[in-house]
């Protein structure tokens, strides 16, 4: 994959555009992202649909990368959009990114937050708990408002990922547990009130997954709710909305399916088990977020020092880390690096590649490189989900610029932070 994007002089390109052109240009450590791979991932999504005949919504989980400009990038492609945060729904909404399109979730969304989508009307509330079903009642009847909402549900499924990514198991901060009947009661307190217009149903069972079988089992598991619930409560849901979680490839350890084909075995499942039990075939919604922008999304970084103890593996540090990219040190996530300037150069070394940040943990990468010398351009791969979303000042660094490159051209979508940024919210302490 990498040999077709090295340039005539030998460089790594994204979207089209020289890699070391843009570090010379915008700085580093600098976030890229291919635009063209997120359009094509969202398309991908929408194919497996079109096929299986279904209705569907493809709603990127915009945690994994919020940025107006992303919001752009989904609009046009036809996706909806998950948000979790008053943060998130204004930049969606400064995207000009069509309200009836966004769904909004969380375990415990503010009154301000739900009052904000409520008067924004977006698409839908994803309803987490009881307290949430009176705070929105509270709000609905302030703002003489209606609005449509799911019930997210645990379907009781842990997914075999990292503890931090499991969210469907029965112990989980997340949804309504259903065998202790509060799923139940959620939907009886929903259909009771007239301003809540329930769609269906809700569950996420974790993320970077890469069996089958918890999505089967949890979309099983929401058809047979589904057809509990019109049996017992004359309620038929019209959607069914299995999450996110799909799986992609950071290392050559892994080997996950194509996101697209487990969204195929999700429908087959949701198909099948729906034509079962004589239930009507519901919308399929997924919200991917990982899968639609992870492997799109590209770090640069400059290498800098290096410390070679004899007899260990030398430590070889780049002008970024922790603060652009917390994954590694928070969840031991894998990534691999290639050398920008020379993706071709034989790799010889394993180095620990080091961040710059004041803490022993800031590791990006245990990993293998060529011979390399300070100035040369670093880039790991994959880092388009969670990474920037996820970024901090620690240290007061500067977060890093984001660029859009797509058919040759490039674009700064997220400018870099400057000094001034990371003052101007202080205030000096007058004594
Ligand atoms: N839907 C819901 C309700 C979610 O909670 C999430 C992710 C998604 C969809 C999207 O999942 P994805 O397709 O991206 O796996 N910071 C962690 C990941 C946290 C995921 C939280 N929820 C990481 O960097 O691995």
């Amino acid at each position: 994959q990498v040999t077709n994007q090295i340039n005539q002089v030998g460089h790594l390109t994204i979207g089209g555009v020289d890699s070391i052109d843009l570090a010379r240009e915008y700085g580093t450590p600098l976030v890229v992202y291919d635009v063209n791979q997120i359009r094509h991932q969202i398309r991908a999504f929408k194919k497996v649909f079109e096929e299986e005949q279904v209705d569907y919504a493809v709603s990127y989980a915009s945690k994994a990368f919020a940025a107006i400009a992303m919001y752009q990038v989904a609009s046009e492609e036809g996706a909806s959009t998950d948000v979790v945060s008053a943060g998130e729904l204004y930049t969606a909404l400064k995207a000009g990114f069509p309200m009836e399109r966004v769904s909004f979730h969380g375990n415990n969304k503010s009154k301000a937050e739900l009052e904000m989508a409520v008067k924004k009307h977006v698409g839908k509330i994803m309803i987490d708990n009881f307290y949430e079903i009176d705070l929105l009642n509270e709000v609905l009847e302030k703002n003489n408002s209606e609005i449509n909402v799911m019930l997210r549900v645990t379907p009781g499924i842990s997914a075999h990922t990292h503890e931090y990514d499991q969210t469907g198991q029965v112990d989980s901060k997340f949804g309504f547990d259903i065998e202790s009947g509060q799923a139940d009661l959620a939907l009886e307190k929903v259909l009771a009130n007239p301003r809540m217009h329930m769609l269906g149903l809700h569950a996420h069972i974790g993320s970077q997954i890469f069996e089958l079988n918890g999505f089967e089992m949890a979309a099983a598991k929401l058809i047979e709710i589904a057809v509990s619930w019109r049996k017992n409560h004359d309620y038929t849901a019209q959607v069914i909305n299995v999450g996110g979680g799909f799986g992609i490839k950071y290392v050559a350890e892994d080997h996950p399916l194509k996101p697209e084909e487990f969204v195929k075995a999700i429908i087959k499942t949701i198909k099948s088990e729906a034509a079962k039990n004589n239930f009507p075939i519901p919308e399929i919604d997924i919200e991917p977020g990982r899968s639609i922008v992870g492997p799109a999304g590209y770090n640069l970084y400059t290498v800098g020092s290096r410390k070679d103890v004899p007899g260990l593996i030398p430590y070889l540090a780049v002008d970024g880390g922790m603060g652009d990219n917390i994954r590694p040190a928070l969840y031991q996530a894998k990534y691999e690096a290639i050398l920008a300037n020379d993706p071709r150069k034989k790799t010889i070394q394993k180095v620990h590649l080091a961040g710059k940040y004041c803490e022993s943990g800031d590791i990006l990468a245990d990993t293998e490189l060529p011979d390399v010398k300070p100035g040369d351009i670093l880039a790991m791969l994959d880092t388009g989900a969670y990474g920037y979303s996820m970024a901090s000042n620690y240290n007061r660094n500067p977060r890093p610029a984001v660029v859009f490159a797509e058919n040759g051209q490039a674009q700064v979508v997220i400018k870099r932070e400057s000094l001034m940024d990371l003052v101007h919210l202080d205030q000096s302490y007058n004594v």
